[in-house]
Parts: C-alpha cells; structure tokens; sequence
C-alpha cells in the first residue's frame, strides 16, 4: 500500500489537494503545515502500550493482534482529540476491528491500558464498569447494520434510552422522532428492519447509536454493505453529526473502512498494519464526497 497512491485517490475526487502524509515529511515541513482545528482540541483517548493476544481454546498457538501501540503525546501518533474525525484504513486481519473493539470496552486488552474521558480501562477494569461507560459515552455503528429484527425502527432506537432510564417515556418519545427526522426517517418510524432498504437501516443504526448523546461514535465499515448513493448520503450524516450540524454538539467519530475514496471525510487517516500504526495522514479540511463526482470517479477506477 502507497501512502502518496491513497492521498492522490481521495485528492482526485475532493478536488483538493489538503491531504498530506505525516509523519513521513519531514519535522520542519510538517510542522509549518496547516493543521486541522481539531489538532487544538482537548484530547479524548490515550492510548498506552496496548496489547491484544488472542488465545484459541484448547490451542498451543496465538494471534497476536495488536503489538504494543500508543496513542500519546510523546509518540508520532498522537491522542485522538474532541472533535476529530479518525479514519482507519489498512489491510484484511491487519487489526483495524480489534483496536475499535478495545477502543469501545467491548473487549478488554491483554496488556496496557486505554485512557478514554480521563478514566482508565484496563484487563482489570469489571464488566459493570466498562457497560455503564459505553451506554453513557459511546455510540456503536457496524456494516451488518445488527437492529433488533422484530422491533421497528422508532423502538430500535428508543432502546438505549430505555436501558439507561434517564429519560422519561415522553422523553424518550420526542427524541426518537427528533433523531430519526434527524438522518431523514421521519417517514419510517414505524417500519420493521426488514421493510427498510439497507441506507435506510443504517440511518437507524446511527439514531440508534446517537441516543444517549454520545461523545465518541465507533463505526466498523458503516458503508460497506451500502451502494454508492447510500455511501455518500450516510458518509455526509456522519460528517454533519461530527461537525454538530445536526443541532446537536460534536460529536468525535472513529471509523474503520477499507475505501480510499472516504478519506476526504477525515482530519486524520491512520493505516493499520500487522497489529501497529504503521503511519497517519491528516486532511487539513475536511470534505463531502460529490455524488456525481464520485460515481464518474468509480466508472473509470472500478
Ligand atoms: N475472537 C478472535 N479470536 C481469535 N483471533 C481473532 C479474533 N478476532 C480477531 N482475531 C484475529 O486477530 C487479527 C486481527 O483481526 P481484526 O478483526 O482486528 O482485523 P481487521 O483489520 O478488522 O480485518 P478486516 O479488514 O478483515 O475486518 C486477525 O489475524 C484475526 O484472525
Ligand atoms: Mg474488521
């Protein structure tokens, strides 16, 4: 995989040329570059020395799939900021859903540890703890959509909220309408899963994701069960959500993908690589894909 490949792809259909790969220009360059405002912004997530082994039961030998990364201040690859929009792009079995599953508490590390909104996760950390923080803090975004195929979409995403009870039912009723008119389904409330179109499955997948306000949406390859309308329509909710477009604050997005194409979405790109970063890239401005463009782009790259 070329680093300068990648950033010619994504320049050649956002029509800019703000991608730029760092830290393989040179320190002095680099730094004189402008950066994205998120650079600036508080950090949300350090990320230190962490380690996933997975072992096979009944099993001699085991997957190394994270090797010892760090997310820091004193490293090339800096913490994840407020605000940020991360995507992560690199090979098959490189461990791009293993460091998002870390990331999220959904699955704990073998050594190290992860600092996310000032608390500290770790092997140690309980199951409790870990459940509270991401029903409170983080939304989740997956490709297979995973809605609860018997309840509609207005149950769907009226279920966070239900499991958290902070809210009461009328509450909890006017903010399903709000988020679902929110990605444009205000027409659908009360369609089950499997009476909705893919796009439209996953704009409730990210209401759903976004009912308790999260601070940090995770997304493993939303678009890519999507067709290249839906890629863009979805791609440009998330960017509005990330940016608070949608009336609500911003919200920080990490994104695991494997198109090229989605890097303009991005302030920062980071390729992972054999259980590391293996380098980043940032976008000085972030940018949404063009449907015409894009589709044109496809016809002569498919
Ligand atoms: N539950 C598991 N048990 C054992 N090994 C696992 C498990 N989950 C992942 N692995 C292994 O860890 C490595 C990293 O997997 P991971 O799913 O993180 O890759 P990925 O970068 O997300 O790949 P893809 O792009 O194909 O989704 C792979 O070698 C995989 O086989
Ligand atoms: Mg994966």
């Amino acid at each position: 995989m070329s680093s300068v490949r990648e950033i010619e792809i994504s320049e050649a259909i956002c029509g800019k040329t703000s991608l730029y790969s760092f830290p393989s220009q040179s320190a002095t360059n680099a730094n004189t570059m402008k950066l994205p405002q998120c650079s600036l912004s508080e950090p949300i997530l350090r990320i230190r020395n962490l380690s996933k082994i997975y072992k096979m039961p009944g099993r001699e030998e085991s997957v190394i799939a994270l090797k010892s990364i760090n997310l820091v201040e004193s490293t090339e690859f800096g913490p994840i900021r407020e605000g940020e929009f991360i995507i992560i792009r690199g090979p098959s079995g490189g461990g791009k859903t293993t460091l998002l599953n870390m990331i999220g508490t959904i699955d704990t590390p073998t050594e190290g540890e992860i600092e996310l909104f000032g608390t500290f996760i770790s092997k140690n950390s309980s199951d409790s703890y870990l459940s509270k923080l991401r029903l409170e803090h983080i939304g989740f975004v997956f490709q297979s959509f995973n809605l609860l195929a018997t309840m509609t979409a207005f149950e769907n995403v009226a279920l966070p909220m239900n499991l958290l009870g902070k809210l009461n039912k009328k509450e909890i009723r006017l903010k399903v309408r709000s988020l679902l008119t929110k990605v444009g389904l205000q027409d659908r409330m009360d369609h089950l899963p499997s009476e909705l179109s893919g796009g439209e499955q996953q704009r409730v997948a990210i209401a759903r994701a976004l009912a308790n306000s999260p601070e940090l949406l995770l997304l493993d390859e939303p678009t890519g069960d999507l067709d290249s309308r839906s890629t863009v329509d979805v791609m440009n909710l998330l960017l509005d959500i990330n940016m608070g477009k949608t009336g609500e604050r911003p919200t920080t997005c990490i994104m695991v993908t494997h198109n090229p194409e989605l890097e303009c979405y991005a302030d920062r790109i980071l390729y992972v690589k054999d259980g590391e970063f293996q380098f980043q890239a940032y976008n000085s401005e972030k940018t949404p894909l063009v449907y015409e463009d894009y589709v044109a782009f496809l016809d002569v790259n498919p």
